[in-house]
């Protein structure tokens, strides 16, 4: 069942799912607990690849386990290296590269996402992708050094060329101010028609 709208995972999985199509190439940058790797492996089908990262073992235990469990785990690709290296690491061009900072639910807060790997791992992920593709980042703020990666990362998104990407920010405006927030980045083709309409309106 859905949660709907109080889920930013659910909210990033959502503008995601269009982008990744059947045979393609997606990136898990943040395995944890394995969901959005096995969101991706539904995807992408039986002839793409899902490419997942993460430093923790553990993480990537529970993540083959899980796609076991649903007979997907030949649609993975599961690698145990920080995904500031996915660079050299995956075949571009990718259809989506998720990111679900912060630490593993349930495990060390010792191992969390730091904002200058993540800052470094974006930058790779946007020249993976491919035209039309979609980065999708859940950033929380309520851990130590959870307000500096968000920062970093909206200062990364916010600056990029608005005719060769399009960047959406979801907050719940009435949560906390702590709750996650969700960042679409989607890679432009020519600058479009109806975009151009827009600035000039
Ligand atoms: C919030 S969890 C991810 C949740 C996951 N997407 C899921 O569906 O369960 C964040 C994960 O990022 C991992 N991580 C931290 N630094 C990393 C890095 N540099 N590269 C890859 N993974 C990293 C942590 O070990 C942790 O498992």
């Amino acid at each position: 069942m859905s949660k709907g709208l109080g889920s930013a995972v659910y909210l990033s999985q959502l503008l995601i799912s269009e982008s990744v199509k059947e045979g393609g190439i997606a990136v898990d940058a943040t395995a944890g607990n394995g969901k959005d790797t096995l969101f991706l492996a539904r995807l992408v089908g039986p002839g793409g690849r899902v490419y997942t990262f993460d430093i923790q073992e553990e993480a990537l235990q529970k993540t083959r386990a899980l796609l076991e469990e649903e007979g997907l785990a030949k649609r993975a690709i599961f690698l145990k290296a920080g995904h500031e290296d996915m660079e050299r690491m995956v075949p571009g061009p990718v259809d989506a590269v998720i990111f679900n900072l912060g630490y593993l639910p349930g495990g060390t807060h010792a191992l969390v996402t730091r904002a200058g790997t993540t800052v470094k791992a974006l930058r790779s992920a946007l020249n993976l992708l491919r035209i039309g593709g979609r980065i999708g980042l859940v950033v929380y703020t309520g851990h130590p050094g959870g307000r500096e990666e968000y920062d970093k990362v909206v200062a990364l998104a916010s600056t990029l060329d608005g005719n060769r990407y399009r960047v959406v920010k979801i907050s719940f405006i009435n949560r906390a101010a702590n709750a996650p927030v969700v960042i679409i980045i989607e890679k432009a083709g020519a600058p479009s028609e109806s975009h151009a309409a827009e600035q000039n309106s």
